[in-house]
């Protein structure tokens, strides 16, 4: 046994609603010693992720429920500390499943080693050279199809993949319209960002704002949240729209899915289509988004954010944040 001591957070309750804190319990223990072909890695950052709350339920999404008294499951990125396996050296930067912990003992399996670039924070690897990055490229450009002199409108538009979604959105030759959550949020969008015009959702009734923004209607819409925005989306989509279904967070914490949409017959007299996709189903595709998005960001054509809150204790509570609207960029946890 070696003297290290993990740190974990286990998931011992399903939660109705949003996290409380009685659904995680912290844990210490002493980590194992490696087997041949396993590796130890240290947590360095912790990816926070909507999609984390979905896997705290029973049923499965496109992962299985995690297991009641379990580790939290959440992707993160480490460095090896020691290594058993022939495909990891000690000092190697790694990313992957390394959930709600300190150290992760693996076998290997779903960890990717990569070489930070010299000046990047770490903390982009977690978001504009991770998943994040690659569900806005992938999301718009692959499954949106989207094409210069078209409008794009994009929900959780101030968030990490949707303020990612508006950027490229912009180099493509869009005109883009976000929607996202109080007036701060929306200045950035169009200020800094370079969107054409931010709707604020919690201020403004959203479909006639759409209708009068993105006239004569909607060619590429990136949903986020769903319900009553995706709802005010479909009432405003053009002909052979494409609405690329990447997130539903409205509804992340409801047990029972609220009724709607309402306008789906607009998907048929606009001969219109909507996508759902999973940004793994690209994984052997990253690099390809990752040089795309390099370039840009080299060339100051993509601004990016993150949200880092201080060690891991707090994952639990900081989650919410996603929630409540209240992270402004890439939520990540510094863990050590
Ligand atoms: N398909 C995939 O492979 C894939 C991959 C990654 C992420 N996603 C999805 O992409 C979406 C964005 O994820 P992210 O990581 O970039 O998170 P994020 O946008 O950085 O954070 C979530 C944001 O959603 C907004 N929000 C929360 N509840 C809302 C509600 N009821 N109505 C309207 N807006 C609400 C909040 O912004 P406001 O302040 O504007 O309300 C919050 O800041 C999520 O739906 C996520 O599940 C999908």
């Amino acid at each position: 046994m070696t003297t290290r001591v993990n740190r974990q957070w286990l998931l011992v309750s399903r939660p109705e609603g949003r996290l409380q804190p009685s659904n995680f319990q912290w844990a210490e223990t002493p980590v194992p010693d490696l087997q041949e072909g396993q590796v130890l890695v240290r947590t360095l950052q912790l990816s926070l992720d909507p999609t984390n709350r979905g896997w705290t339920n029973a049923t499965a999404t496109y992962l299985p429920p995690i297991p009641l008294g379990e580790v939290m499951r959440g992707i993160g990125l480490g460095v090896v500390e020691e290594s058993r396996h022939p495909g990891f050296r000690v000092g190697q930067y790694v990313q992957g499943l390394t959930n709600w912990q300190l150290y992760l003992v693996s076998d290997g399996r779903g960890l990717a080693a990569f070489d930070p670039t010299p000046g990047l924070p770490m903390d982009a690897y977690l978001g504009l050279f991770g998943h994040i990055g690659a569900t806005a490229y992938f999301g718009l450009v692959e499954v949106g199809q989207a094409k210069a002199g078209e409008t794009l409108a994009v929900s959780g538009a101030a968030g990490a993949v949707g303020s990612l979604v508006g950027q490229i959105g912009k180099i493509i030759g869009c005109r883009v319209v976000g929607i996202a959550g109080g007036p701060a949020k929306c200045k950035w969008l169009v200020e800094e960002l370079g969107f054409d015009a931010a709707i604020d959702y919690k201020r403004e009734p959203v479909q006639p704002r759409l209708r009068v923004l993105c006239r004569p209607g909607i060619d590429v819409a990136f949903e986020n949240v769903g319900g009553d925005i995706l709802d005010a989306v479909l009432a405003n989509i053009n002909l052979r729209a494409r609405v690329v279904l990447c997130g539903m967070i409205s509804q992340y914490n409801e047990a029972v899915p609220p009724p709607g949409p309402r306008y789906l017959g607009n998907l048929l007299v606009k001969r219109a289509r909507i996508e759902g996709f999973i940004v793994t189903d690209y994984m052997s595709r990253y690099a390809e988004a990752f040089a795309k998005l390099g370039e840009w960001y080299a060339a100051g054509r993509l601004k990016y954010r993150a949200d880092v809150v201080e060690g891991l204790e707090q994952a639990p509570a900081a989650l919410n944040k996603l929630f409540d609207g209240t992270n402004t960029g890439k939520l990540i946890v510094r863990v050590s």
